[in-house]
């Protein structure tokens, strides 16, 4: 029998044909790792939700950017945990906050050779979980919390940050700290916006990782997006482009492959995607079970990100995928 459809398994054949004619190759350039570094302890720290991730010291941080480094990473993005914590998250901008150290560290140690990411925001500083100052009707303020964020981007920036991140989604938050870098000389600064990150309830292990409780047993819902849209999600894109964001974020991934595909199709910044905490404990879980294949898993699931349209893919998975990659 012939038929024209026979050339769709012709090629499929053997390892090297599929290799010839892959549509999407993930490399270890389009990886971002997400690290957490602790306050105050001497020994890094296991998170129980999210097996083969640590709270690390400032020095074991400074190891596993090294060994990152060596594996060809080429970003991390920082998270911190203070050992206390405020109503306004003032470690977020103490020039002596733990990411403000850690920076300077990795500064010192990689020099321009690594993308420096901060994450900008309050809510692992904050002793009430929220990412802003809660005012008295229990909303996050959204122009009081741009003052704190603000503060934050200048302390990252003097401390060696080669790009902000702020992902508290409060309105106006890329104008205001794009302002703030430029005012103060530093415009070279990048702002990489969380932009469509959606109140989603796969942070779980996000939380545990970062010490987070949100008080009253409350949720982010009044800030982050409604996960029934996708209009309101380009929206969000458009807003934070216009007020300066260089890159933009779609926030979780795979769930919101679709925000992916239409942000590529209109925007032309790079576009991140974040395939986040709980994308990540699902597949180690199950793959703990035997269930699954762990690592055929992850590698399907970060390349489809980027079949989606994302440039560049902030995961936990970044640095097993740079050995399997290599
Ligand atoms: C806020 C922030 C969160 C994540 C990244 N930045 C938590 C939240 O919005 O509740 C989640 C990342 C993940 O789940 O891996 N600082």
């Amino acid at each position: 029998m012939n038929f024209p459809q026979r050339r769709l398994r012709r090629l499929r054949r053997t390892p090297a044909l599929r290799r010839l004619v892959a549509e999407t190759r993930l490399g270890v350039d389009d990886l971002v790792a997400p690290l957490f570094v602790r306050e105050g302890i001497d020994e890094p720290q296991p998170i129980g939700s999210l097996p083969g991730v640590v709270q690390h010291t400032r020095t074991s941080l400074r190891t596993e950017v090294a060994e990152l480094a060596e594996r060809g990473i080429g970003s991390v993005i920082l998270f911190g945990i203070p050992e206390t914590k405020d109503a306004e998250g003032s470690g977020a901008w103490d020039p002596d906050g733990i990411v403000q150290k850690a920076l300077a560290d990795l500064r010192d140690d990689h020099g321009d050779d690594m993308v420096l990411i901060a994450d900008l925001c309050v809510d692992e500083y904050t002793d009430h979980g929220h990412c802003g100052i809660v005012g008295s009707d229990g909303q996050v303020d959204n122009d009081a919390t741009l003052e704190l964020y603000a503060r934050a981007a200048l302390a990252q920036a003097e401390a060696g940050a080669d790009i902000v991140a702020p992902s508290g989604m409060m309105d106006g938050q890329v104008m205001v700290i794009r302002d703030t870098l430029d005012e103060e000389g530093y415009d070279q600064t990048a702002i990489l916006a969380y932009s469509a990150k959606y109140a989603s309830a796969l942070y779980g292990p996000f939380r545990d990782a970062v010490d987070v409780t949100i008080a009253g047993g409350g949720d982010r819902k009044g800030y982050q997006q409604d996960w029934r849209n996708a209009r309101e999600g380009l929206e969000e894109i458009r807003a934070d482009i216009a007020e300066g964001a260089d890159m933009v974020m779609v926030k979780p991934a795979l769930s919101y492959l679709d925000i992916i595909v239409r942000a590529r199709a209109e925007f032309d910044v790079p576009i991140a995607a974040y395939h986040v905490s709980g994308e990540y404990s699902m597949v180690r879980a199950a793959a703990a079970n035997g269930w699954i294949d762990g690592d055929e898993v992850a590698l399907e699931q970060i390349t489809a990100i980027k079949r989606a349209g994302a440039d560049l893919i902030l995961t936990y998975f970044a640095r097993d995928l740079a050995e399997a990659l290599s």
